[in-house]
């Protein structure tokens, strides 16, 4: 059998891992020993590798390894919208199926590349753009398509949950365990992606479009991240029996649509209190748990390591092996597509409005410590309309008291209304936090 040419744009953190995988194919699948990496491109030639590959196939052009005839798959792994969009296209046009771990680029061009994609006939294959090593991509793709898909959501940033984690846990500070992400290469190259919550938000835009059946807008998609959570917040949650994590989350809206109607889903990306005893309680350090609701399977959960090099590489690797096996089936003529691979989409979708999203919500209020302010705090609740779960006054200092209030679920235009209002009440110097509550 011929070898398979594969082309490294990129050998960074997930290059470098996919590169160890190839040069070693030992006791893994046997097609690994079928593919050879021909071409490599980097920006600096010069700079300490923890691999060793021959001087010979490295170049600083990019289009060199897209245009290389003995390249038939190409990896895109070098980040960053632009050049990385502009090669995945060229490499598509040049009859060249594409694996990429770029969720920036996907979650914003995903469509238009799917469909140069099919107009030339071959793959885009993305499961490393979502969950690091965990199989989630070809599950909601194949193994879950028989489902009426209700709800996606879960922890699907590393960088930020280990944050989370070892904050909580050793109580170690911000910028130092930030670092510590950065150098076991969790972290974006600007890691503002991780922390501001913009990586999660590509993802949950990823993996809505493929559970719901149309692209996502993704600058719709309302985003906050850690990088304004105060340790006063996660000390409170951890009182009230609550840990904080980043999630993600994407539902269909009550309102059943017709099938030619745009589906509205709510989708978001904020920190979020987690009870103890819930299942993402316990998911810690980089992993990443993604839970998917549908009928008739009921709840499921994928659950492991969410970045690094190795777990990132061995799903770039699957996609390699699931386009080679079909290439060497095909050997010299025209492959014919897999459907349950391609990419597609059946139905559109839109992201609704954030003040119809319906969740429970934290707040944390400053205010006056004098009587009957938690009282004029809980009318104007009930005036909206707004049934709360708990109310508690903290640490009151200073003559200040600080009021953590939890609602049950409730439509965030109503709590809008509502905090508007209790801005406005003469005790209350402000809101100092707004979280989710499961
Ligand atoms: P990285 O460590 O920063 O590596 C990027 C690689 O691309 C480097 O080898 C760099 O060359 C090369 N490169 C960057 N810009 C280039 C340009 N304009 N021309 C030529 N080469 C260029 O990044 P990474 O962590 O491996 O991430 C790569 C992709 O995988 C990103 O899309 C990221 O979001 C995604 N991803 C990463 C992880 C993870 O855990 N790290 C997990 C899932 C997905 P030099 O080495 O010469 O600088
Ligand atoms: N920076 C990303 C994360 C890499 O921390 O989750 C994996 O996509």
């Amino acid at each position: 059998m011929k070898k398979i040419g594969i082309g490294l744009l990129g050998l960074g953190t997930v290059g470098q891992g996919v590169a160890n995988i190839i040069s070693n194919p030992t006791d893994r699948h046997p097609l690994v020993e079928e593919l050879e990496l021909i071409g490599v491109s980097v920006r600096n030639l010069q700079k300490k590798r923890d691999i060793s590959l021959p001087d010979s196939i490295f170049t600083t052009d990019p289009i060199e390894v897209v245009n290389n005839p003995n390249i038939q798959i190409i990896v895109e792994v070098m980040g960053g919208i632009e050049p990385a969009k502009s090669l995945i296209i060229q490499a598509i046009r040049a009859g060249k199926s594409v694996v990429t771990a770029n969720k920036a680029v996907i979650a914003r061009y995903g469509e238009e590349i799917a469909n140069e994609a099919k107009a030339a006939g071959v793959y885009v294959l993305i499961e490393a753009a979502v969950g690091g090593g965990i199989p989630i991509i070809e599950p909601l793709k194949q193994s879950l398509g028989g489902n009426q898909i209700t709800k996606v959501s879960g922890i699907i940033n590393g960088t930020t949950n280990y944050i989370l984690s070892r904050m909580d846990k050793e109580g170690v500070n911000y910028a130092d365990v930030l670092k510590d992400a950065q150098q076991l290469g969790y972290a974006e190259s600007d890691p503002a992606a991780d922390v501001e919550g913009s990586d999660a938000a590509d993802k949950i835009a990823i993996l809505s479009g493929l559970a719901f059946g149309g692209p996502i807008t993704r600058a719709d998609i309302p985003t906050k991240g850690i990088n304004l959570l105060e340790a006063i917040d996660v000390n409170y949650a951890r009182k009230l029996g609550y840990g904080i994590k980043l999630l993600a989350i994407s539902e269909k809206e009550n309102s059943q649509s017709k099938s030619k109607e745009s589906q509205p889903l709510s989708i978001w990306v904020e920190p979020t209190l987690v009870p103890e005893n819930n299942p993402l309680a316990g998911v810690n350090g980089v992993n990443n748990a993604i839970l998917v609701e549908g009928n008739p399977i009921g709840r499921v959960m994928f659950f492991g390591p969410g970045a690094g090099s190795g777990p990132t590489a061995s799903a770039v690797v699957a996609d390699i092996l699931n386009i080679a096996g079909i290439q060497s089936m095909s050997e010299d003529k025209p492959f014919n597509l897999d459907p349950l691979l391609s990419a597609k989409s059946w139905k559109k979708c839109h992201v609704a409005h954030q003040k119809e999203i319906t969740k429970k919500n934290y707040i944390r209020l400053i205010a006056e410590d004098t009587p009957g302010v938690i009282g004029e705090i809980g009318t104007i609740f009930g005036k909206k309309k707004i049934s709360i779960e708990s109310i508690v006054q903290f640490d009151a200092s200073d003559s200040e008291a600080e009021i953590v209030v939890i609602t049950h679920k409730i439509k965030l235009g109503q709590l809008d209304q509502a905090l508007s209002d209790i801005k406005n009440l003469s005790q209350v110097k402000r809101i100092a936090a707004t979280m989710g509550c499961l």
